[in-house]
């Protein structure tokens, strides 16, 4: 926490926002997966069996012992001595059911090109690749890299992976050179899946050069697999060590490759996300837990069912691509859809487009989308037949009031429920949201805590705080799809998302996902922001360390102090406030420079929103950065008492500057 406890908690009551209440229709109640409302008492009387149930998705090749051990907390096991194959319990086992020929993924590239894949012609793929792979040297437990866009080549090299039991570790395709180098060598990971490029807003973007950067700095010697996308809108060259996807992988056409079978607790995949420190943290998930709390949640909050056709519009490389694009959707046999482009592209009705296309029946998005759409106004979606829609749901940021309502009625039609999702990478799948068989709704509260779970809202020393009061949002126990551990750091687990509270002869230990909340009378929780160093882009994490290491890289600055400061559309955007060394000119080509610096170090997601170049940064007597007050002047709110700074005369000619831009 960047604050004092006590600044925070000031800070969080301030972002409290109105609410009112909206029932799902009776026509979805009466179709719903779960719609009878003791479910939340059983899960309680019956917790951790309840968990049975999310294993029951699953088909086991052994059968578990235990539903949770609490041995070794706060590393927890969930459905040990139990073995299952996830790349089995996506595509075999529906095949084997007689759904071979359902649809398991429409995708649609950016151009409007489109391509079917049967859960039959999808085990096909994974298979011939599993292969690939194998021939290629991958073993069991190796950690397979990938660094590709959206196309539907990703979802099968996971589940390849997955079939063999090699761990794999998305990197976002948005991300840079060398956050893809970073995150290879943390994972000591030596093979790799690419692309050479991807189509953005009418675009061919070249993605291979920038692999082959990342690969230049990998330590150690690599494979990697490319996917021609583009033919010969752009022409590539492979080098030493690579080879073409498609070559590779008709030499393997028709062979069957078995599932591997794999320990419960067995790593199923990596995903790096940004935390306190300027260095992304590598979050294990395993086999069986994430497996079946990514389809468990799949089935009570997306309700979808094995007809649905579903689209979440997130990408692979982050975690609800992983969870509800690929693992949840297809262990319970649905369409999911996958849609490579931006939402503006050629016109910004194509997501509604792509609903009326494939009648989608489930829609999922980040609110900082439903923020785009609104500001483009209705006549979008108006153009376009909605009425295949049941459900909404949003993921990511908080969605405020007025985006919800515009999402309810433009999109929803005021029929379809919403569902405000709360987790986290580290969560693997939803951990607070309304059931939309059976609870209300108010926009701009996620909801109260799912069935199972214990959340509660407490102040800096662990004592619950009353209702309407803001405080720390904690988890306090222990839940199937919750990561084990950061790779090979198990002290960082510890100590940044666990609390032993009180008793520790108790031995029981809280979740902190470093989260502000408040929580109302009636148990729905409202989610008010990161109380790390951490800020949320579009709906996107970022270490505001991992923006000030980037940027004080740059010759001639000399300090640099990264917030996050309200943005209309974004929810949070980058401000970055930096000290200039004497003999350099704070300037355009210095911005320039910083841009840039960011956008090679992290990606174009990290690009400020502004840079302040200033001869001071805020601090208090005792030397330490006023964040706040510089989260404050970003957001253009009241910055109150700046008497505790040791030099508040610099504060007013950031403020000039900021309101300036
Ligand atoms: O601050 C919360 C915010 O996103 C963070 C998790 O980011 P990430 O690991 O990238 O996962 C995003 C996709 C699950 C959380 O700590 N967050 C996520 N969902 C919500 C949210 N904030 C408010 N409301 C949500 N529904």
């Amino acid at each position: 926490m960047s604050d004092e406890p006590e600044e925070q908690d000031v800070r969080l009551e301030a972002r409290l926002t109105e609410q009112d209440t909206f029932e799902p229709s009776e026509e979805f109640v009466e179709q719903a997966n779960v719609s009878d409302p003791s479910i939340y008492e059983e899960f309680e009387d019956e917790w951790p069996e309840c968990w049975e149930q999310a294993a029951d998705f699953l088909e086991w090749e052994s059968e578990y012992d235990e539903v949770l051990l609490e041995d070794d907390a706060p590393t927890y096991q969930w459905f040990a001595g139990g073995e299952l194959n996830a790349s089995y319990n996506c595509l075999d086992r529906h095949v084997e059911d007689g759904r071979g020929d359902a649809v398991a993924i429409e995708w649609e590239g950016e151009p409007g090109e489109s391509r079917t894949y049967t859960y039959s012609e999808l085990l096909a793929e994974v298979e011939a690749l599993a292969a690939t792979l194998r021939e290629l040297g991958v073993e069991e437990d190796d950690v397979v890299t990938m660094y590709m866009p959206m196309i539907v080549e990703l979802p099968i090299a996971m589940l390849a992976c997955a079939r063999i039991g090699a761990p794999h570790s998305v990197v976002f395709a948005g991300f840079s050179a060398e956050a893809l180098a970073t995150r290879m060598n943390d994972a000591d990971s030596e093979y790799l899946l690419t692309a050479d490029g991807y189509y953005r807003r009418g675009d061919a973007l070249d993605h291979l050069s920038k692999t082959d950067e990342g690969l230049a700095d990998v330590d150690r010697e690599t494979t990697t697999v490319v996917v021609d996308r583009l033919g010969d809108e752009l022409e590539h060259e492979l080098g030493e060590g690579q080879y073409d996807y498609d070559e590779l992988v008709a030499e393997h056409e028709g062979e069957s490759v078995e599932p591997v079978p794999r320990d419960a607790e067995d790593m199923l995949f990596l995903m790096y996300t940004s935390g306190t420190t300027g260095k992304p943290k590598g979050v294990k998930h395993t086999t069986a837990g994430y497996l079946a709390y990514a389809a468990w949640t799949s089935h009570a909050v997306l309700d979808l069912e094995p007809e649905d056709t579903y689209w979440c519009s997130a990408d692979i490389g982050w975690i609800t691509g992983h969870s509800y694009i690929v693992y949840g959707p297809l262990t319970l046999g649905t369409t999911t859809v996958m849609y490579e482009g931006t939402p503006d592209y050629p016109e910004k009705d194509r997501f509604w487009q792509i609903v009326e296309d494939y009648e989608v029946d489930v829609f999922y998005t980040a609110p900082t989308a439903v923020r785009a759409f609104m500001k483009w106004g209705t006549e979008y979606p108006e153009k376009r037949d909605l009425s295949s829609l049941r459900l909404l749901g949003t993921v990511g940021e908080p969605i405020n009031p007025r985006a919800w309502k515009w999402y309810y009625k433009h999109i929803g039609g005021e029929e379809c429920p919403i569902v405000d999702t709360w987790w986290q990478t580290e969560t693997g799948g939803h951990m607070i949201t309304t059931l939309p068989g059976v609870c209300d709704m108010k926009p701009g509260a996620a909801g109260p805590g799912l069935p199972g779970h214990d959340v509660r809202i407490v102040d800096a020393k662990g004592e619950e705080v009353e209702s309407g009061r803001a405080g720390y949002l904690t988890v306090q126990k222990p839940w199937p799809g919750m990561l084990r551990t950061l790779y090979r750091n198990d002290e960082r687990f510890l100590n940044e998302y666990w609390i032993e509270y009180s008793d520790p002869e108790a031995d029981e230990w809280v979740y902190f996902p470093e989260d502000g909340a408040k929580v109302d009378d009636d148990g729905y929780i409202t989610v008010l922001g990161r109380v790390d160093d951490v800020i949320n882009v579009a709906g996107h994490r970022l270490g505001t360390m991992e923006v000030e290491s980037a940027t004080v890289g740059v010759e001639g600055v000399a300090e640099a102090a990264v917030v996050g400061g309200d943005h209309d559309l974004k929810g949070e955007a980058v401000y970055i406030y930096a000290i200039v060394e004497d003999g350099r000119e704070p300037g355009e080509d210095l911005e320039a420079e910083i841009v840039e610096a960011i956008v090679d170090g992290i990606g174009p997601i990290a690009k400020p929103e502004q840079i302040i170049f200033t001869p001071e940064l805020p601090k208090t007597r005792s030397g330490k950065i006023m964040r706040r007050l510089l989260e404050d002047i970003a957001s253009g709110t009241d910055i109150g008492n700046t008497s505790t700074l040791r030099n508040p005369e610099v504060v007013e000619d950031i403020q000039e500057q900021v309101s300036d831009d």
